[in-house]
């Protein structure tokens, strides 16, 4: 009997025909097609291989397979942090600020491979958020803009953290300020408060009459100040978002967990604004309202309870926890988190007394690290604080005609925020695999992957390595490629699975005579011939997810 499988893959439906085979006195099934990666098409294939299949074959069953594992031998690995700083720096992604003078603590250089990783985690991104919609424009904003910013953002009176040493360990860090007097060290030790501190970073502009003003801490207030001069220049029309990528600084008190908490680093966020009376979000589908998800509430944390409750955006929506735009907004997030294999996440809420200043509503998507449960990003509720305010000091009326309402008005924005260094963090946790023979294996997804695919001639010799010139060069007008002509084939293989690189091109005897290669898949160590002259294409499909390896 054949039948159709479907089997999630990282997130993703694949649809396989299967057949149940009898060997003795057991019964088997073994794959006998790939159907593609979409219903209709399964479908189609499906008729097709029926027809010509003997009569008896034709019974067809769906049996749902999610979840089912990526058809590999990878095994994916626990790493400590520390094990992780040490493997990053060895491989060449991240290396401590000045570290030839000791280091600079909170502050991170990317090297050669974390720089690309880096970079395509917030092309992903940008590309996800700004690119694909219509209602979402980018922007780049100056790191210093001028002081009254932080007056008018809140940020001078209100950026601040606690410090803390623990009577017990000793250990110094920082607590929020709506946790002075409620909470202990992890140790269990009462904590000696020392004050309150400014996270902002303070500096001077200017020689002669210079003035006193501050790094960002936060990219959002780009977006507020720019605002009307974007949504005049750029036609948009509300709702509509402003995104920005960019470095950040934040005099942290206690910077630890490698890249987690730094005193530089990189926030991804966009504010999307909407008229106050835009209540209803049309872009809110089944397949948002459908999320799971698991939820710290407000009141279970209130209560002093930490238990997580298994919860849907479309549960969340009808017990009031937020409105359809901010529900929207998360679901889109954890979609995009969803797409990197970062699933093991947890939605928390704030609580009204840890809400930030500007926000009415706000939930922490925390990440599963190595160190525990911690934020990995966020999803705010900012009202009309940000503008209204700037309209106050700069004396800039930020009010906009809506079309639509016909109503002259000071948007409310919602704000979702991503720490692209915990972005970072948490794909390397995730990827970090065994290939069952003790191996290391970085299981990224191809497309984020620093290396697209590595080049190798089988041996060194000219006709060998004459191909092998000319594929690397057509390669590299699109990819970032390695070229490894030396050690041996398996050590090849090895060097670039442990830093992630998802395909293996290899150029060997039969290259010569027929004009193709052998390209071979990180994950499930599978090699197939394909022509050169269809190299590129394949790759490019390959990256893009639009071709499944199995389907060469
Ligand atoms: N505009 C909103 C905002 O700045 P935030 O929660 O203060 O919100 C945004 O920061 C994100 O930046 C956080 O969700 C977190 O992922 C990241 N982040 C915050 N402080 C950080 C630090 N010291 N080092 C690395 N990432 C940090």
């Amino acid at each position: 009997m054949a039948y159709v499988v479907k089997q999630k893959i990282n997130g993703k439906e694949y649809f396989y025909l299967r057949k149940s085979v009898r060997k003795g006195n057991k019964v088997t099934s073994q794959h006998i097609a790939y159907l593609g990666s979409n219903k209709e098409e399964a479908d189609k294939k499906y008729a097709e291989i029926i027809k010509n299949m003997d009569s008896n074959n034709q019974e067809i069953k769906m049996e749902d397979k999610s979840n089912i594992k990526m058809e590999n031998n990878l095994i994916q690995k626990k790493i400590s942090i520390d094990e992780l700083a040490k493997f990053c720096k060895e491989k060449g992604f991240v290396f401590r600020s000045s570290d030839i003078y000791g280091g600079y603590s909170g502050f991170w250089d990317y090297g050669p491979l974390g720089v690309e990783l880096f970079n395509n985690i917030k092309r992903d991104w940008w590309n996800f958020f700004v690119n694909k919609r219509d209602n979402m424009v980018g922007m780049e904003a100056s790191i210093i803009s001028h002081p009254k910013t932080w007056k008018a953002s809140g940020h001078i009176a209100n950026f601040n953290d606690v410090a803390v040493v623990c009577k017990k360990c000793k250990t110094a860090t920082k607590i929020d300020k709506s946790e002075v007097g409620k909470v202990n060290c992890k140790c269990g030790g009462e904590f000696d408060i020392r004050g309150e501190f400014s996270l902002m970073f303070k500096t001077k502009v200017g020689a002669l009459d210079s003035s006193d003003t501050y790094l960002r801490g936060e990219t959002a207030q780009g977006m507020f100040l720019d605002f009307k001069l974007i949504s005049q220049t750029s036609r948009m029309q509300l709702p509509f978002g402003i995104a920005q990528i960019g470095r950040c600084f934040r005099n942290e008190i206690a910077p630890r967990d490698f890249l987690f908490r730094s005193r530089e680093f990189n926030i991804a966020e966009f504010e999307f604004f909407l008229n106050p009376e835009e209540k209803l979000c049309n872009d809110l589908e089944e397949n948002h309202l459908g999320i799971k998800l698991k939820l710290l509430d407000a009141e279970t944390q209130t209560a002093g309870k930490e238990d997580l409750k298994e919860t849907t955006i479309g549960q969340m929506l009808s017990e009031k926890r937020m409105e359809e735009w901010q529900a929207y907004w998360l679901a889109e997030q954890i979609k995009w988190y969803h797409s990197l294999n970062l699933f093991e996440i947890k939605i928390r809420e704030h609580t009204k007394d840890e809400l930030s200043h500007y926000s009415s509503a706000t939930f922490d998507i925390d990440y599963e690290y190595p160190f525990g449960n911690v934020e990995l990003g966020g999803n705010a509720n900012r009202g009309q604080f940000d503008l209204t305010q700037h309209s106050k000091e700069s004396g800039e009326n930020m009010e906009v005609f809506d079309e639509k309402y016909k109503n002259k008005i000071i948007p409310r924005v919602i704000e979702p925020t991503f720490g692209v260094e915990r972005v970072f963090l948490a794909i390397l946790t995730k990827a970090y695999s065994d290939d069952g023979r003790g191996n290391i294996v970085l299981n990224l997804p191809a497309r984020i992957a620093p290396v697209k695919a590595a080049v190798f001639p089988l041996v060194k010799r000219g006709d060998f390595e004459k191909i092998a010139d000319d594929i690397v060069k057509d390669l590299r007008e699109e990819f970032n490629i390695a070229y490894d002509r030396s050690g041996s084939i398996g050590r090849r293989y090895a060097r670039n699975d442990e830093i992630g690189t998802p395909f293996c091109i290899t150029i060997d005897d039969d290259s010569l005579k027929n004009k193709d290669v052998t390209i071979r898949d990180r994950n499930s160590r599978v090699q197939k011939r394909v022509k050169i002259e269809k190299l590129k294409e394949i790759l490019r499909d390959l990256i893009s997810e639009k071709l499944n390896f199995q389907e060469i």
